[in-house]
């Protein structure tokens, strides 16, 4: 099988990207990582990916005029690394419309709630806000909209009484570590079709 070349996208500690990156080693998910882009120097998750031996860099918004225009040079970077599937994990910006253009369902999202509740950077505390009584994990390709693009995977999480923020973040995050790898490693053997809103998970092939 032809091995799937990942660009994964990063804000801060990177304890997804580490994840998948272990996943990879393990011989789990048929990829391997080209490229690792944060747009905060001080993010962990740069830290976490150098120890992994990942190309890791960080791209700086503020040496551009607008956001279309630090876009154009992640798809440089992204391109001049080969890359087939963007992986957003902590990424905290909004893509524009040409880089969804650019890399059209094959860019990847994990957001800590079910949507289409709770979108946006604060998903695990708006849901305990809200008070409800199950949250989850929302695995979905990334389109034009905040958080709304086709879903590939989600799983339910219950609230338990006395759940705070911190508490409720690190059950989310050990489901995250289940679906995320689970997710890219679907993408990686073809089996995600989407078909308007809705993806397909085609059965594995024996070949
Ligand atoms: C995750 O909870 C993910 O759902 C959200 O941002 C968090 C990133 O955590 N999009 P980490 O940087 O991977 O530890």
């Amino acid at each position: 099988m032809e091995v799937c070349r990942l660009g994964v996208l990063i804000s801060g500690s990177g304890t997804n990207l580490e994840n998948i990156a272990i996943n990879i080693e393990e011989g789990r998910i048929p990829a391997r990582i080209t490229v690792v882009i944060s747009d905060r120097e001080d993010a962990y998750g740069l830290v976490r990916a150098r120890n992994h031996g990942l190309h890791a860099v960080f791209v700086d918004p503020q040496s551009f005029p607008d956001r279309v225009s630090y876009d154009r040079e992640l798809i440089r970077i992204l391109r001049e690394n080969s890359v087939d599937l963007v992986v957003l994990a902590g990424y905290m910006r909004l893509v524009s419309p040409e880089f969804v253009e650019a890399f059209r369902n094959r860019i990847l999202n994990i957001h800590p709630a079910l949507l289409p509740s709770f979108p946006g950077t604060s998903g695990v505390a708006d849901a305990l806000a809200y008070g409800v009584k199950v949250t989850g994990v929302t695995v979905h390709f990334v389109d034009e909209g905040l958080d709304t693009g086709p879903i590939i995977l989600q799983e339910a999480i219950p609230v338990l009484p006395g759940d705070d923020v911190e508490s409720l973040h690190q059950r989310i995050h050990e489901v995250e570590y289940r679906l995320y790898p689970e997710a890219i490693r679907l993408f990686c053997q073809g089996r995600l079709k989407v078909e308007g809103r809705r993806v397909v998970i085609l059965d594995e092939r024996e070949d």
